[in-house]
């Protein structure tokens, strides 16, 4: 739980490219091996035949046992004359079978009506690619969140050294991506531009997406303008459904809040799904901008005490990294 039904969607075609490139292989080496040994063509001919017309004189009022019987010894002899062929060719046993990627559900994605695990992992990665695809940022890992963009030089309004500070900031989420579950706390990344609140963020979601938890990362004007076209859409195939999956998710990743269009409608969003979220013990990260007296201005003094002030907040600090990189790049 926890996916898109643009996750599922996606996952259901991919399994269907799969079975369809299984066959498309199969029928390539069909060709080949025909090219070589037309023997092999007779045979697979033959067995077809042999098996259509048992059925025939079966519907003619034939002994079906007999019949059964007949063509499983003669099928059995072209099959064993057929396997002969291969290793004549050198060829392996399965060449004439469909090569699935999973053997388990020959890449159905089901076992007996339950999802395989071929399936499960399917999902995890499109939900992860879907994810990417949404997030400014591509390559967003704990492997390329370097410290050294941090300096070492004591802040002197802070009292903090930024390198230091953000050195255990990262220690903190690597061990939150680790040690995730549905228990986990709420957290709240505090601070200004270009600090790596949503870098760190996407990387702890993927750690936890690894898992094979459901996460959805989201940017707060995006989820409200979502939620408004589905809201106020009279074609509302899908009414309900974000809003669902962003109450239910694993975990939430709630960037730029701050940012979205200030009305009546995104305040609502934004502290229904806090509240949703928090009352209902589901872990939900949110990164802003904001300070404190800010958030309490835009959204009022009942979202700073009853829902801000049950998250554990991570002040960022540094340069705007962002910058630091545009310069290096035209150096
Ligand atoms: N420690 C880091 N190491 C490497 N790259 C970083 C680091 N921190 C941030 N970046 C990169 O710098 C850019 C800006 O970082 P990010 O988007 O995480 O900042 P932010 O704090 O979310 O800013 P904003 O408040 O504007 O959303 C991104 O390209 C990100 O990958
Ligand atoms: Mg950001
Ligand atoms: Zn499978």
């Amino acid at each position: 739980m926890g996916y898109s039904s643009e996750v599922y969607e996606l996952a259901r075609r991919e399994m269907e490219n799969r079975r369809l490139y299984a066959e498309q292989e199969l029928g390539k080496r069909r060709d080949k091996l025909y090219a070589i040994c037309p023997r092999a063509r007779e045979i697979e001919r033959e067995l077809v035949k042999i098996s259509v017309s048992a059925g025939k004189r079966v519907i003619m009022g034939a002994d079906v046992r007999k019949e059964l019987e007949n063509l499983k010894n003669n099928s059995l002899a072209l099959q064993k004359e057929l396997d002969e062929l291969l290793v004549s060719h050198n060829l392996p046993g399965n060449y004439l079978d469909e090569w699935y990627v999973c053997d388990k559900c020959n890449d159905t994605g089901n076992i007996d009506g339950r999802m395989c695990t071929c399936m499960k992992s399917l999902l995890k990665k499109t939900a992860y690619e879907e994810l990417n695809k949404i997030s400014p940022l591509s390559l967003c890992s704990f492997e390329s969140f370097s410290l050294e963009y941090y300096s070492k030089i004591k802040d002197e309004k802070s009292g903090k050294i930024p390198y230091n500070y953000m050195q255990s900031v990262l220690r903190f989420c690597k061990k939150y991506a680790s040690e995730f579950s549905p228990d986990s706390r709420s957290l709240i990344f505090q601070g200004g531009s270009g600090l790596g609140k949503t870098h760190l963020s996407l990387s702890i979601a993927q750690e936890v997406i690894n898992k094979g938890y459901g996460v959805i990362y989201v940017s707060a004007p995006n989820i409200v303008s979502r939620l408004e076209n589905e809201h106020f859409s009279s074609y509302s195939e899908r009414k309900g459904e974000t809003e669902r999956l962003i109450n239910e998710c694993d975990l939430l990743i709630l960037d730029d809040m701050g940012t979205e269009y200030q009305s009546k409608f995104g305040l609502s969003v934004i502290y229904n799904t806090l509240n949703t979220r928090l009352m209902t013990n589901h872990p939900t990260i949110i990164s802003t901008n904001l300070s404190g007296k800010e958030i309490q201005e835009m959204y009022g003094t009942r979202m700073m005490s009853r829902i801000i002030g049950m998250l554990d907040r991570i002040e960022f600090t540094g340069n705007d990294i962002r910058q630091i990189k545009r310069r290096e790049r035209k150096k």
